[in-house]
């Protein structure tokens, strides 16, 4: 597949491979090569549903690549082919030809409809085409004068995104390359807002070990950020979960009223809206009580679940989501743009300065009226400008769009909970509350058996490269995971990971005992 140019492409005369000037290539020659790209993409995404995930487990291979840097490239190396009639092949187009064929053959496609891993999107073909336009025009986000539209599409999508939340303005927020550093921006706008004299003075200022609370299932980039922030890891205070497998908040009462009386001083909560295992989301209203009674900053962790306040129909999940004082939501995952781009929200924009602003002689003073440089209010100076594929996207599809998407998603996850409750082999370890689903088999046998066993299957079901479930572990516990991620995803892809699961069930587990989990 992808390999004979389009017949458009033979009718370029001219100078298609000449090299003007240093990198510069001439108009024949950028549209030759760009054809030939998007032909192979639009081949790749053709192929899409229905493709292995991965090369059979004995055709994959981790050696590294070992070439030389090249000193001549392609162009170099003789490419002007000497019969310009466009009939021959090129060598450079030939040359970006394999290189892609390369990449797919001996790639690991998250884009498959057979991905049932982690929050990793098909990309929409309209974050594709952003992701080239935004390549090509390579606006320079760090300041707003600089950068014009680029900035002023940031500043609309993220409008569109706090509406969603049911915020009322005043509120800001950035792009970011992804969960991570929303996070970690996040952290420290609430750092900066309780304690402003550590943003000149340090930590060590504040006189206390500052804390922040999350639950034992939240993710790790909270660990790394307060580590960052130079609080130290031991700041964030892990919080059990309920038998709902939220965090337990009368737990969290207690830590904050035991760290208050340690002499600590509790400054953040964050809540988690799609925890990375098992998709589950915290009582954010019950929280955000907490919160206010207490005088801390609610972040809401919404990396991969807040999006789904995109539907109406299901955003009554992350009720409670208007109280929050920042939220990370990440459009490459749910919202299927390609990597990266991440999105910290706040209802407090003063605090997004408060934590990133700094003057310096060589950018331009901040002029009266004028929105503040994007450098002021994030992590980032250069900027690339993440919004457009997501901005692109819902100017395509429209919020409906995901709407339908986000709804057939979570009609998929409980047919499979369906399918689930009526397995002999299988059950539900946790709740399915987003399109996520955790399961164990229904296996004798102590909890290093059971992890072996689930272990096994899921060797077993990825071996032939065809799909991708994973093992993890929750509260302690293994659990295959199973997660609908892919738009491609329909109920044929599903059938047949649920035949190759049962396919590779132990023989054990045929027995049919249950486990006691918990
Ligand atoms: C709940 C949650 N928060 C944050 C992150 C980090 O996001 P990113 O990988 O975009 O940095 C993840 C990643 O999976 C996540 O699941």
């Amino acid at each position: 597949m992808c390999s004979h140019p389009a017949a458009y492409l033979t009718q370029i005369p001219y100078n298609y491979f000449v090299a003007l000037n240093n990198f510069e290539l001439s108009f024949g020659a950028r549209r030759r090569l760009g054809y030939e790209l998007i032909d192979l993409i639009n081949n790749y995404f053709e192929s899409l549903p229905l493709r292995p995930v991965q090369a059979p487990s004995e055709h994959r291979s981790f050696e590294p690549l070992r070439d030389e840097m090249p000193e001549a490239g392609i162009l170099e190396q003789g490419a002007v082919p000497s019969g310009m009639n466009g009939t021959s092949p090129d060598k450079l187009a030939a040359f970006l030809r394999e290189t892609v064929e390369e990449m797919i053959n001996r790639g690991f496609h998250v884009g498959s409809g057979n991905y049932f891993g982690l929050m990793n999107p098909t990309p929409t073909y309209a974050g594709v085409l952003a992701e080239t336009l935004v390549a090509a025009l390579n606006p320079q986000l760090a300041t707003t004068g600089r950068s014009q539209l680029a900035t002023k599409i940031e500043a609309e999508t993220i409008r569109w995104i706090g509406e969603r939340f049911n915020w009322q303005p005043p509120f800001d927020g950035t792009f970011t390359s992804g969960g991570n550093e929303a996070n970690f921006s996040a952290l420290a706008m609430a750092l900066a807002t309780h304690f402003p004299a550590a943003i000149e003075d340090g930590v060590a200022s504040i006189g206390a070990q500052p804390m922040v609370y999350a639950s034992s299932e939240s993710h790790h980039s909270l660990d790394k950020s307060v580590g960052l922030l130079g609080l130290g890891r031991k700041a964030l205070r892990r919080v059990p979960l309920n038998e709902a497998w939220a965090m337990d908040v009368k737990a969290l009462q207690q830590a904050i009223a035991a760290d208050r009386h340690a002499g600590y001083k509790p400054f953040c909560v964050v809540a988690t809206a799609g925890t990375t295992n098992s998709g589950l989301i915290d009582d954010i209203p019950a929280i955000a009580d907490v919160c206010q009674h207490e005088g801390l900053w609610l972040h809401l962790d919404g990396a991969y679940g807040a999006a789904v306040a995109f539907s109406d129909t299901h955003r009554h999940l992350v009720s409670g989501i208007e109280h929050c004082d920042s939220v990370t939501i990440d459009p490459h995952k749910w919202l299927a743009a390609p990597f990266v781009a991440g999105v910290v929200l706040t209802r407090h924009p003063a605090a997004m300065q408060t934590a990133f602003g700094v003057t310096t002689p060589y950018m331009p003073k901040a002029v009266p009226g004028v929105p503040p440089d994007n450098f002021k209010v994030s992590m980032q100076w250069t900027r690339r400008m993440n919004s457009m594929k997501l901005w692109l996207t819902l100017k395509m599809h429209g919020r409906l769009g995901y709407q339908a998407f986000i709804d057939s998603q979570m009609e998929q996850a409980r047919n499979f909970v369906r399918w689930v409750e009526s397995s002999e082999h299988f059950e539900l370890a946790t709740p399915q509350v987003l399109p996520i689903l955790n399961l164990r088999l229904k296996l004798a046998g102590s909890g290093d058996q059971l992890m072996r066993a689930h272990v096994d299957l899921v060797e077993q079901v990825t071996r032939d490269g065809r799909f991708w479930i994973s093992e993890t572990r929750v509260g302690g516990h293994s659990v295959i995971r199973v997660m609908i991620v892919s738009y491609l995803t329909g109920a044929s892809q599903i059938e047949s990971l649920q035949e190759a699961m049962l396919a590779s069930v132990p023989v054990p587990a045929l027995q049919g005992h249950r486990a006691a989990c918990r």
